[in-house]
């Protein structure tokens, strides 16, 4: 017979919606919008898998909701945060992510929101409709340059690699990192591996892209921002929650660091009465990094691989997460 599936939103790619709908019955929450907490509780019940995206919390409740034939959670996503790893380990539930395809993707909008951000394209931009423009002019709208400068990358993964081999070619003077091992990837690009506080106090421009887990949670706090250089420019494209968010505003508003690019951040969405809006020397994306055309189509594809594998046989070939 065929297996029951839950698709927790209507505009996943086709590409993996075809291969679902081949071999399985599907559920699909019709509505634009992340699927309510209430829907997913009564939905997920009686389900053999789950197609979710990183908006859906799947924890103990959800898991209990769902009854013991549920064989594969898989998240359109390459962060994790938002599964219960423990719970899903537990049921043995087996867990399916999207590593790998969307670095290329990911890292290319790092490159993208660091430079918007050093050289101030948005607020540059918005000068001209807002009749700023005078003239060509020797010192305005300046910012720092990517060229000889030193970048701090925090957790040098899949995405943190491809970010430093795309800025080698801006001939940056060095490349630190931090990690819990040395890496060896990190040779083709002169990555030198140092404690944090001595990323923080030596680079010009500080990337975070770490997964977030309970050690890296909130890591970039007051003291954190305070031991930076007062001329860094911050990125974080990993999750909101590395970030103590009120700190960062006031080290913007302070003038302890230069800048901060962010297209991750908390709440998300962002209200639009937030603090961080009303700043000229912050840029920020409503978590757009994987958002390739060609990336979502293969995001969606794995998705549904991942799903097919458990429900079809040969889960053995899954990728599997980290434990966080
Ligand atoms: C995006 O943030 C992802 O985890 O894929
Ligand atoms: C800038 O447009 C220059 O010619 O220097």
């Amino acid at each position: 017979s065929r297996p029951k599936v839950l698709i927790t939103r209507p505009d996943i790619p086709i590409s993996g919606l075809i291969l679902l709908q081949e071999q399985c019955d599907i559920i699909q929450w019709e509505k634009p919008e992340p699927i309510p907490r209430s829907a997913l509780l009564s939905k997920i019940q009686n389900v053999d898998g789950v197609y979710c995206l990183l908006t859906d919390k799947i924890d103990d409740e959800v898991l209990n909701a769902a009854g013991s034939q549920l064989k594969v959670v898989s998240t359109m996503s390459v962060g994790v945060d938002h599964l219960d790893l423990k719970a899903l380990k537990n049921r043995n539930i087996k867990v399916g992510y999207t590593p790998g395809i969307l670095t290329d993707a990911t890292a290319e909008l790092t490159v993208a929101l660091l430079l918007a951000t050093s050289r101030r394209l948005i607020e540059a931009n918005r000068a001209i409709y807002k009749g700023e423009w005078k003239a060509w002019s020797p010192t305005w709208m300046c910012g720092p340059r990517l060229s000889g400068s030193v970048v701090g990358i925090i957790g040098l993964g899949r995405i943190g690699s491809q970010v430093a081999k795309n800025l080698k070619s801006f001939n940056v003077a060095k490349i630190l990192y931090t990690s819990r091992c040395v890496k060896e990837e990190a040779s083709e690009f002169g990555g030198e591996k140092v404690e944090f506080d001595e990323l923080l106090q030596k680079s010009d421009f500080v990337i975070v892209t770490t997964a977030l887990t309970p050690e890296t949670r909130l890591m970039f706090n007051q003291s954190a921002f305070e031991k930076m250089k007062k001329s860094a420019i911050f990125i974080n494209v990993s999750r909101g929650e590395v970030v103590d968010q009120f700190a960062l505003i006031e080290a913007l508003k302070k003038g302890t660091i230069r800048g901060a690019g962010l297209d991750v951040m908390t709440p998300e969405p962002i209200p639009l009465d937030s603090e961080l809006l009303k700043l000229d020397n912050c840029v920020i994306l409503p978590h757009i990094g994987s958002a390739a055309t060609e990336t979502r189509d293969e995001m969606s594809i794995i998705t549904a691989r991942n799903i097919l594998a458990v429900l079809k046989g040969t889960p053995d070939q899954m990728p599997v997460p980290l434990e966080l």
